[in-house]
This record gives structure tokens, C-alpha cells and sequence, in this order.
């Protein structure tokens, strides 16, 4: 579609249906943004003006947080100001670690939703949530104090979350005598800085929170001050919306509706772009292409819809989409891939791990996704690149991703919805992190599977098997490989084809550059799950000894291979009778110091809830746990 068919059908939409475009303008008439700044840069200050001003602050509203406040007044409009300051400040503190504070109000022109988030750098991760959804940032800074390492951290994340349009206000300006030279410095060494990071453009104004200066209407105060008030710009400032509006089209599709509610039609939120009746489109990651037949919605059918309008498209052709998929205009498709570079926003206690399988959830499709490398991490206050191997709590990097199938994008920069992703633990299913799409790896499209003739089933009826992987876990000297040894020998009594992969075997040579942090240990089982599974591609029943400590990677290797086909067993012994073995006298250098990182004693081990086989080696000797095993082994096959 071309950007002059699409600008055309906006203004066609006026001309032709203007309840439809009234419905859109109401839409569009909400501005959010969010207001960077510490207390101290008087940001509650600044958005109890804008409430106090707009007249949106109610009643109950002020009582609740004049109570926060415990401040008692007197009536009077200054001091009710004060006390909703005092209160919006209270309530700010109190609820600092829980999340964002929105705040609403609005004028003739707009709503606005204000997202207000504690500035500190611990709260990072509650900044990019409240700025994710911004169209603006208010970026204040104290006229007495000038750019600080805090305004350039904020900077720097408003421009990560794309956030196009910036506010510049230079807060304050009635303790520094309102000094258009003290103002001009300000702005001087922000732009210096703003340049640097990739921030084209920006809106600086002067002004004064506590005293109104700018707020609403020119300050008389500052008459060398032409630009507009705060409250101008943020009801004439054109939102992305617009743009949106303009890009091809994009809609990733929520949910199908079955054929059986009279007729198949897909449903989501167009993302960008505008689509009409007759339009050719094409599906992804598919790339089947159709054209629109019916566009509905519960109001009924409409000719055209545009970008911010939810519904359900009806297509000419029988073609496969679900949910996840993107439709798009036909002639600019969106690109489909399974490896990117993103910037990825820790946002869990637990750090992130390379190679530790996450859920990522990218426009309405959930995969699963594994950080291959980081490339390096992004010191918020200087913005220098450092290099690390994972990230922590509210850390920042830069990361290659691998999916475990391809799915449509768009750079985060062009669509924030098709490039926009979060992070989920598969464990917990807790958000964990949220990121930012740049481009598809080239690897992405030149590596293909590459069908084998003599396939795995094969390989394994050649032997008289099946294929297995018997997985082993437990501390270390809990007697895993004594266990696996005496399986491996009985299987090849019984002429079955086995091997076994052992942890101190293994780390002698294809991971002897893994030590026993948790990012080599989740490396250590990532490889060896990943040569397990080419040995069950071989027809083999392949015995793994690893300590293996974390339920996540044990699972990532069970979901590599077909149901059944991988048995976990849990050698249990207790940690105390491990210790009192202690064969290779590790337990013994742990507990003195000298051994860092050990399993049990400074490292984590998380038990299978549901193994397999558990092996209570408290009751059972090596040779009654290794006839259970081999029981299963053959039992099931
Ligand atoms: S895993 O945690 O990554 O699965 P793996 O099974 O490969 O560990 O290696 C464990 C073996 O390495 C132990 O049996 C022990 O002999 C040795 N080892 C050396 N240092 C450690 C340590 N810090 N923690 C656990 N095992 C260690």
C-alpha cells in the first residue's frame, strides 16, 4: 500500500464517514506521558499543578490525600496547593515499590493520563512500565542544579522505549531569578548530551511548578520566553497515533472465529495502517496472500478501519491464520525470523541466564526464546557499554535472541507493538523482562534443517530400541554415575546401544571452558542436552550424570525430545550423607572456603517435583536402583 493511499483514506474517512472518524478522534484526543525527575527536581510539584490547574482534582480525591499528607490546613487555594503537593509526594513515597501512579485529568482540548514514577535508579524497571505506553515524556530538571547524572539515565530510557516526543522543562526558574542566561546554559548542555544519545528533537521550556510560571498560559515573569505553556504543548503535541496511521498495514490476530459462528473471520487490533474492504493482504508468517471480504465489528460492518480500531476481518480464500499471525498489506509484508539482536530491561531479582529457556510474548504470539549471547550491558548513568555474561534486577543490554520459531516483526523502532516483547520465567510464569526488537540476525535466514533420509526412527529399529534419554540428577556425590555406570553395563548385557555422558567426563573436553557459576552451569546442560538429543537422533539410549541443579534447563531438555521419550531420575540422597561420603573430598574444600559455587553448600540444588524415578539411596544399594532403572528403561519401550 502506498503512504499516499493510506493518507488519502484518512481524509476519506472524514468525507465519507465521520462518525467513524469523531469515534477516532475521541480516540486520539487522550494524550499519555510520563514525567521524569525526582522529588527533589519538584516533580509532584509539577503534576499537582497540572491538576490543580486543570481543575481535576476532586474533592474526595484531595481529602484522601491531604490525610496521606497528615498536614492540617487552612482553606484557601494556595494552601489546598500546597496540601495536594504535600499529599501527592506522601502517596508517591508510600507506594514507591509497588508500580506507577497514574494520575488523570484533562482539559478542553485532551485528556491526559500521567504516569509518575519514582526517578531512583533501583525503580528502573517501574520507569519503563510506565513509559511504555507514553506518547511523551516530561523530562524536568532543576534550573539551580542543571543536567545531572539522573536526567541523563531518564533521557537515555525515554528514548530506549521510543518515545518520540520530549519535554524539556527546566523546572525552578523562580530560585534562579528567572535568568533566561541560566536557562539558556541549561538547555545547551541537554541538547550536547541529548544529540549524542540519538534524540533528534525536543520541546525545552522554562518554568515554575510552585509558582504557575508557564504552566497554563505565558508567565509574565519570563517575557523573553516565546514558546508555548506546558499545558499548550501537551494539547497541540501531534501523537504517534498519526503516524501510525500512515505505516502499512499491520494486525496481529487475536483470536479466529471458528467457522461454526457462520463465518470465519479473524479478529485484533490493528496495529498500524488503515484497511478497506477489497484490500489485498498477505498473512504471516504463512505469506499466503487473500483479499478482505467483510470488516466487522460489534457496531457492525464497516468499508474501511484504521489504525487503533479493533476488529475482525473476513478474508475471499480458505486461508490458514491463527492465532498470533500478522496481517498485513499485501505488497509490504513484515519479515519473519527466529534470531534478533534486542535491547533487553532485566526486570526480576534472579538474573537473567544465557541459554536458560524463557517465554517471550512478541504481539499476540507466546514462544519460547533463549538469550544466545549478550553482547554487552549499558551502564544507565554514564551510558558506557560493559561487558557482562547475564543481567540483574533493572540492568540493561544488549542481546542476541533465539526463538524456537519464526515469527513476524517489526524493528521496535518502527511499530512498538510488533517489536515490543516481555519476558516470562517459565517456572513461575512471573515477567522477568522486556525488550526491544532491533533486526533479525542474518544467520536467521540462511540456516535451514536439513531433512535427514535415514531418519532417528529408523536408526532406532535398527538396533531393536527405542530411543531414550535417561537423565540423571542430584547432588554431587549422591552416586549418580555409580548408578548410571551399573544401568549402562546391564543395557549393554541386554545388547541394547547406549552411552553414557558424564559431568566430570564432559567438562574435560567439550565444556572444559565452563566453570560452576549459574550461567556455566545453565550452559553446561544446554550443550549436553543439546549433544543428548543427537544421540536419540542416532537410535540411542543415551544415560546423562550431571548434577544439573535447575528445574528449567531439565525441563528444556525433556521438551527437546518426544513425549515419553525422556525419564528423569532423581537420585536422591540427602545432603548430610552426600557430605559425610564426600568421595572426592569436595564437600570438604566447600565447607573450608576453598571451593566456591558448590552444590549444597553456596550454589542451589531444585529438586524434581515429579521425576520419573526418584531413588531414595538411603534404602536402595547402587544395584537394586540400577534394576529399576533399566526396568523403566525397557519396560516402556
Ligand atoms: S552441573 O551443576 O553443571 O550439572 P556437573 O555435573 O557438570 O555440574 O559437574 C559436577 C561435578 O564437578 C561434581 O561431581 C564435582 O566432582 C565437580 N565440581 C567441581 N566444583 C564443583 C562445584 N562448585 N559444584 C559442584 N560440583 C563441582
Amino acid at each position: 500500500m502506498q503512504p499516499d493511499a493510506s493518507s488519502y483514506r484518512a481524509d476519506a474517512l472524514i468525507a465519507e464517514d465521520i462518525g467513524a472518524y469523531l469515534d477516532r478522534h475521541q480516540h486520539k484526543s487522550l494524550l499519555r506521558f510520563i514525567t521524569c525527575g525526582s522529588v527533589d527536581d519538584g516533580k509532584s510539584t509539577l503534576i499537582g499543578r497540572l491538576l490543580y490547574d486543570s481543575k481535576m482534582i476532586f474533592e474526595d480525591q484531595l481529602a484522601a490525600l491531604v490525610a496521606d499528607s497528615k498536614r492540617v490546613g487552612t482553606q484557601g487555594q494556595e494552601i489546598d496547593f500546597a496540601l495536594l503537593v504535600d499529599g501527592l509526594a506522601a502517596e508517591r513515597e508510600q507506594g514507591i515499590t509497588i508500580d506507577v501512579a497514574y494520575r488523570f485529568f484533562a482539559t478542553d482540548k485532551r485528556k491526559f493520563i500521567v504516569a509518575d514514577t519514582p526517578g531512583h535508579e533501583q525503580y528502573t524497571r517501574n520507569m519503563v512500565t510506565g513509559a511504555s505506553t507514553a506518547d511523551l515524556a516530561v523530562i524536568l530538571i532543576d534550573a539551580r542544579k542543571g543536567v545531572l547524572t539522573q536526567t541523563r539515565r531518564h533521557s537515555y530510557l525515554v528514548h530506549l522505549i521510543g518515545i518520540r516526543n520530549v519535554v524539556l522543562a527546566v523546572n525552578k526558574m523562580d530560585l534562579v531569578g528567572y535568568s533566561q542566561a541560566r536557562y539558556d546554559e541549561i538547555v545547551a548542555d541537554y541538547r550536547a548530551f541529548a544529540t549524542g544519545l540519538g534524540i533528534a528533537d525536543f520541546v525545552a521550556m522554562p518554568i515554575s511548578g510552585f509558582k504557575g510560571d508557564n504552566i497554563t498560559a505565558a508567565s509574565p515573569n519570563m517575557p523573553w520566553y516565546r514558546g508555548p505553556s506546558l499545558i499548550e504543548h501537551l494539547e497541540t503535541v501531534a501523537l504517534d497515533e498519526e503516524a501510525l496511521a500512515r505505516a502499512p498495514l499491520r494486525m496481529a490476530v487475536q483470536w479466529v472465529n471458528r467457522p461454526d459462528l457462520d463465518f470465519r473471520g479473524f479478529s485484533g487490533f490493528i496495529n498500524s495502517g488503515c484497511v478497506a474492504v477489497g484490500d489485498a493482504v498477505r498473512v504471516l508468517p504463512s505469506g499466503r496472500t487473500s483479499t478482505v471480504s467483510r470488516i466487522v465489528t460489534l457496531d457492525g460492518d464497516l468499508p474501511r478501519a484504521v489504525a487503533g480500531l479493533s476488529v475482525t476481518l473476513c478474508l475471499a480464500d480458505e486461508v490458514d491464520c491463527s492465532r498470533g499471525d500478522v496481517i498485513t498489506a499485501a505488497a509490504v509484508p513484515l519479515e519473519v525470523a527466529d534470531q534478533f539482536e534486542a535491547t533487553l530491561v532485566w526486570m526480576a531479582d534472579e538474573p537473567m541466564l544465557p541459554g536458560r529457556p524463557y517465554l517471550l510474548k512478541i504481539g499476540a504470539t507466546t514462544v519460547a526464546a533463549t538469550v544466545t549471547a549478550e553482547k554487552y550491558q549499558v551502564n544507565v548513568n554514564t551510558l558506557e557499554h560493559v561487558a557482562g555474561k547475564t543481567l540483574g534486577l533493572n540492568a540493561i543490554g544488549v542481546c542476541n535472541l533465539a526463538l524456537d520459531r519464526a515469527v513476524p516483526f517489526a524493528p521496535y523502532a518502527e511499530n512498538h507493538d510488533l517489536g515490543g516483547f516481555i519476558v516470562i520465567d517459565r517456572m513461575s510464569h512471573a515477567t522477568v523482562g522486556a525488550g526491544m526488537l532491533h533486526f533479525a540476525l542474518r544467520r536467521s535466514h540462511n540456516i535451514h534443517w536439513q531433512a535427514l533420509e535415514i531418519g532417528r526412527e529408523q536408526l532406532a529399529a535398527q538396533k531393536h530400541q527405542r530411543a531414550r534419554i535417561v537423565w540423571f540428577t542430584g547432588l554431587s556425590g549422591a552416586g549418580k554415575s555409580t548408578i548410571a555406570n551399573l544401568v549402562a553395563k546391564q543395557l549393554y548385557a541386554l545388547g541394547k546401544h547406549c552411552f553414557l555422558l558424564d559431568g566430570d567426563n564432559v567438562r574435560h573436553g567439550l565444556n572444559k571452558d565452563l566453570g560452576f557459576t549459574d550461567v556455566d552451569r545453565v550452559e553446561n546442560i544446554r550443550r549436553v542436552g543439546e549433544v543428548a538429543k543427537l544421540m536419540t537422533d542416532a537410535g540411542l539410549i543415551v544415560l546423562t550424570a550431571f548434577i544439573s541443579p535447575f528445574r528449567s534447563e531439565r525441563e528444556m531438555v525433556r521438551r527437546m525430545v518426544a513425549e515419553g521419550e525422556f525419564i528423569e531420575v532423581h537420585v536422591d540422597t540427602p545432603l548430610a550423607l552426600a557430605e559425610q561420603r564426600d568421595v572426592k573430598g569436595l564437600y570438604r574444600k566447600a565447607r573450608a572456603g576453598q571451593l566456591k559455587n558448590f552444590t549444597g553448600v553456596d550454589s542451589r540444588y531444585e529438586p524434581p517435583p515429579v521425576p520419573e524415578i526418584r531413588l531414595d539411596t538411603t534404602t536402595l544399594t547402587p544395584e537394586e536402583a540400577a534394576a529399576l532403572v533399566v526396568a523403566r528403561v525397557l519396560g516402556d519401550g
